[in-house]
């Protein structure tokens, strides 16, 4: 028995050093069952002499802790597979990479935006989006009760405070501190009660104004079309269509050719094949009095373009709300 016992032995130690995953449990069956082979041995104890029973009942007992040891550690190695070879670390293994945050699409746009006029001669100022109610309509020709009030769908804080509607209140406000010739442009959030796929509550304009002697439309004209030239890096079509703003006269909208159906009308476009993507005037004469400005010397040109349309024009987007999902499936495409 005692040569069977330490045979066993030898035969388990070569199996395990040759276990897998897919044999681990044959083994324990084969060797450690109730009627596996070290039962079957154990079985013959009975028939020993009686002064060998001892002896040979303890060299049993260390022989199978030592094959239950073996086995046991065996299976921890095949699990942690990194730590079999005694390797814990693999030092050639490449780093884990860390996600790098981006800037918003939209921020990224406006930057452009900015970076053409500044290369205009156009300088950079920012206003608070917690506007006077008296420069977001008063100083822009837009009393109380004026019906232009009802197009802009205000956020109200209180009778004379209001999250501006648009970047105009800024011609204003710099204006009054400062005297012609004036050449600004003023990036910023504005917030309209508006919801659908061309329009968003909280959106991005970028106001731009200059006043000087003898501003013409033409000037008006010859510096959007620069711009659009600039941004969109081809000759894309621009139409100037007649409209109204009581802060301008006369007054235009100007539209893009529908970048995402090339102008034969889409969804986007509202099957027109054109994408408005700004208001645009000189400036008026009764805004230019309001700051002291006499109208007779001076003039001047206004516009405040949509950031957010822009960037869906640039980027083929079909749906102004993506920008706003937080999908990281759609903002690391950019
Ligand atoms: C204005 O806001 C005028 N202040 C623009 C202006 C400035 C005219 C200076 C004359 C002189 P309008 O409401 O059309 O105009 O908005 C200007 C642009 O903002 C639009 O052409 C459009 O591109 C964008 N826009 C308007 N509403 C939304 C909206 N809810 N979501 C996203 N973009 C919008």
């Amino acid at each position: 028995m005692e040569d069977e016992l330490k045979r066993l032995e030898q035969e388990a130690a070569a199996e395990i050093d040759a276990l897998d995953s897919s044999s681990l449990e044959s083994f324990r069956v084969k060797f450690l069952g109730r009627k596996g082979l070290f039962s079957t041995v154990m079985r013959q104890l009975g028939q020993v002499p009686k002064e060998d029973r001892p002896r040979l009942g303890q060299l049993a007992n260390v022989i199978k802790h030592n094959i239950e040891e073996r086995f046991e550690q065996k299976s921890v190695e095949i699990s942690t597979p990194s730590s079999a070879s005694g390797a814990s670390e693999d030092l050639s293994l490449p780093g884990r990479s860390v996600p790098f945050g981006k800037l918003h699409p939209v921020t990224q746009v406006m930057e452009e935006i900015c970076s053409i006029f500044e290369g205009m001669g156009f300088a950079v100022a920012e206003g608070p989006d917690v506007e006077l109610d008296r420069y977001n309509f008063e100083a822009l020709n837009i009393p109380e009760h004026h019906p232009a009030r009802d197009m802009h769908d205000t956020f109200y804080v209180s009778d004379s405070i209001l999250l501006r509607t648009h970047t105009s209140p800024m011609q204003a406000r710099i204006m009054e501190a400062q005297d012609p010739p004036l050449r600004y442009i003023a990036p910023g959030k504005v917030y309209r009660c508006d919801s659908d796929i061309t329009h968003t509550p909280m959106f991005h304009q970028v106001e731009g104004f200059l006043v000087d002697r003898n501003v013409s439309f033409a000037d008006l004209k010859g510096v959007l079309t620069s711009f659009t030239q600039k941004m969109f890096n081809d000759d894309l079509v621009l139409r100037f269509r007649p409209s109204f703003f009581p802060f301008t006269e006369p007054s235009a909208e100007v539209d893009i050719a529908c970048v995402i159906c090339g102008g034969s009308g889409c969804r986007v476009c509202k099957r027109t094949g054109w994408l408005e993507i700004l208001g645009a005037g000189l400036i008026d004469p009764e805004v230019l009095k309001m700051v002291g400005y006499d109208p007779d010397v001076y003039s001047g040109f206004a516009f405040g373009l949509g950031v957010e349309r822009i960037a869906m024009l640039k980027y083929g987007i079909d749906d102004i709300r993506l920008f706003y999902e937080n999908d990281l499936r759609f903002l690391e495409q950019f």
